[in-house]
């Protein structure tokens, strides 16, 4: 026998065997070969702040390019813990409470790998984002799904209550949240404080979205509620907040003994996150302007966005929060939501992302989402091609 013929890959017997190529992916490619407007991916098509680029350049150049400390740069822990206290009033010890992670995405695997154990349950909210079923699915446990209140998105209390289970070791929730742009309520947080009180549940936050708030309304974070805080772990990103989605940083704020757990595992899944970015964000957040100043930013994109929106047969969804916006399309056509996404994006020349794809086994609603993080003009341009349906 050759070496040739013996040279053989081992079969996988998949961790994953239901993961495919997303429908973020797909669609993204489809706007390409198209040449269609991109408003399905959620990120911005703008350029971030230039004084932020000249702090990391800044950072890079005088020398900061070598392993930080496990947990983060400690100014920009420091930064974070500064930030969330006069937001939410809640104080922080950046020391022992502030780790800094390789955005929200890792932040929420370590999460969990910190705390699932096989055959533990966790509740996660339909529509959700796509990473928290495999996340959850490697750490060997199993996901239950609680639709949020079909029409309105708001979390229902009653199914989330029948779902908890003697197994359920944590729930997930979102806000303001992706998909449906819709945001949780004061009343929502006492909610799920009460129903968590009898508990060993833990909480993990997913508040990328936290400074992108409309209309006056207030970020509910976890952080402004004692109870919950308690048992969370909050999730947050730099990468949306100050429009670098591909620089990768993001963190997490827990209590002391959440947090040693989740840097036993941190310490061994990525160890450290890059030096001059950690440096360029901590002296970009001295100036808290910078993130005061986004629900203004946005509000004009989405009211923009929403206006020239209002003259079509689109059926606007309130967008309380985030960079999304939802539309009821079943007064255009009565086809399956991604059946009607690649027609938008091959005919119309517009992309946008069904919400289907956010439910496990999908769930027909004839709603999707567009993202409007993008250039004036980006928008003006897919409102052009939208306006006439
Ligand atoms: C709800 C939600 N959580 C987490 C993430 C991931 O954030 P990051 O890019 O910081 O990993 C996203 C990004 O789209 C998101 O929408």
């Amino acid at each position: 026998m050759t070496t040739a013929t013996a040279a053989r890959t081992p079969a996988i017997d998949s961790r994953l065997p239901r993961v495919g190529t997303t429908i973020f992916t797909v669609m993204s490619a489809l706007a390409q070969q198209h040449g269609a407007v991109n408003l399905g991916q959620g990120f911005p098509d703008f350029d971030c702040d230039p004084a932020l680029l000249d702090a990391v350049e800044r950072a890079m150049r005088g020398g900061l390019n070598q392993y930080p400390p496990m947990a983060g740069v400690p100014q920009l822990r420091e930064a974070v813990a500064a930030k969330i206290d006069a937001m939410y009033g809640r104080c922080y010890d950046p020391g022992s409470e502030i780790t800094i992670t390789a955005g929200a995405t890792q932040a929420i695997i370590t999460a969990i790998l910190a705390i699932v154990h096989p055959g533990d349950e966790v509740i996660v909210l339909d529509p959700c984002y796509d990473s928290y079923e495999p996340n959850i699915e490697l750490a060997g446990g199993r996901a239950v799904h609680v639709p949020l209140t079909p029409g309105t998105f708001r979390p229902d209390f009653a199914r989330i209550a029948a779902a908890l289970s003697p197994r359920t070791r944590a729930i997930i929730i979102n806000t303001p949240h992706n998909p449906s742009a819709t945001i949780w309520t004061a009343g929502d947080m006492q909610r799920l404080a009460e129903l968590l009180r009898p508990t060993d549940v833990f909480v993990i936050a997913d508040e990328v979205y936290e400074h992108m708030v409309y209309d006056g309304a207030r970020h509910e974070s976890v952080a402004r509620h004692a109870e919950l805080a308690q048992r969370a772990f909050i999730v947050s990103s730099f990468g949306k907040t100050y429009h670098v989605t591909g620089w990768k940083v993001g963190y997490v704020a827990a209590p002391a003994t959440m947090t040693a757990e989740f840097r036993k595992v941190h310490q061994f899944n990525v160890f450290t996150v890059n030096t001059p970015m950690q440096h360029g964000l901590a002296a970009f957040m001295a100036d808290a302007s910078h993130h005061l100043g986004l629900p203004a930013f946005y509000q004009r994109k989405r009211d923009l966005f929403r206006a020239g929106l209002a003259g079509s047969r689109f059926r606007l969804l309130p967008s309380e929060g985030s960079y999304f916006q939802c539309v009821d399309y079943s007064a255009i056509s009565d086809e399956p939501e991604e059946a009607f996404c690649r027609r938008l994006t091959t005919e119309v020349g517009v992309a946008a992302i069904p919400l289907s794809a956010f439910y496990q086994g999908g769930f027909e609603q004839r709603i999707v989402r567009f993202c409007f993080a993008k250039k004036d003009e980006t928008l003006r341009l897919a409102l052009e091609r939208l306006a006439a349906l």
